[in-house]
């Protein structure tokens, strides 16, 4: 108990020394209110094409019948994917392939931070600052990516290239701080490989994705292994001969 609060202790003190640094626009502050815009509207129609449709036929194949909206955010997902992000249009057609109330379907859409309900730059940066990941100074990663894609936290570049999320754990904490590009995760970060991460981007390259700069190949110990360092027993390893 005396170690847990000496431990909180230090911890408050580290926090109060370098000082709790968040944007305003953590995605999960988000208040989703919808009010109809020129692009944002129920009279803009939303159709899933071709391939979408097959594989929704694939999804809905899945859940047996009855539970069907169990695809839900699979579908959500794939709108997201094919349009960008998640109009209203897009919420309805969900609904009414799953044959639910909209209410449903919005209720879903905006309790995940995974679903984007404006336009998003061709990038999607999120920056994790949870607490990991802020230890390992994702506060200096935040930074460098804003500066180097010209684009403020929480919004998205001139140019609609960059995004840019402050975003809670993504699970990668063993590989502390990362950000996630789209669909890749960029990790074992420094102010100065985000940077690089964003200009090649810029360029149009794809960087590799896994931890940058690191002898780490995934999340094992960068120092080598300290433990099941021996083969494991076989099977009936210390099982009682006559059993
Ligand atoms: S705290 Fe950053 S990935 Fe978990």
């Amino acid at each position: 108990m005396l170690a847990t609060l000496r431990s909180a202790r230090n911890l408050l003190t580290f926090t109060n020394a370098r000082g709790v640094q968040t944007s305003a626009v953590r995605a999960s502050d988000h208040l989703f209110v919808h009010r109809d815009s020129e692009q944002d509207n129920p009279n803009i129609p939303f159709e899933f094409d071709e391939v979408n449709k097959k594989r929704i036929d694939a999804l809905l194949a899945i859940y047996p019948e009855g539970h069907k909206r169990g695809a839900m955010i699979p579908l959500l997902d794939l709108a997201q994917r094919q349009h960008g992000w998640l109009p209203i249009s897009a919420m309805h057609k969900v609904a009414e392939i799953l044959e639910v109330p909209r209410m449903r379907v919005y209720e879903v859409a905006t309790f995940y931070t995974m679903f984007n309900r404006k336009p998003m730059g061709k990038y999607h940066i999120q920056v994790c600052t949870c607490t990991p990941c802020w230890l390992r100074d994702s506060d200096s990663v935040l930074n460098a990516v804003s500066k180097a894609a010209n684009c403020e936290v929480g919004g998205t570049s001139p140019d609609s290239i960059f995004t840019i999320s402050e975003v809670e754990c993504l699970g990668a904490c063993a590989n502390a701080p990362m950000l996630q590009v789209n669909d890749d995760y960029y990790e074992d970060l420094t102010a100065e490989t985000a940077e690089s991460i964003i200009n090649a981007l810029k360029k149009g390259e794809r960087p590799p994705p896994g931890p940058q700069n690191s002898p780490r190949f995934a999340a094992e110990p960068a120092g080598g292994l300290t433990s099941l360092t021996s083969p494991p027993p076989g099977p009936g390893e210390g099982v009682r001969s006559d059993l």
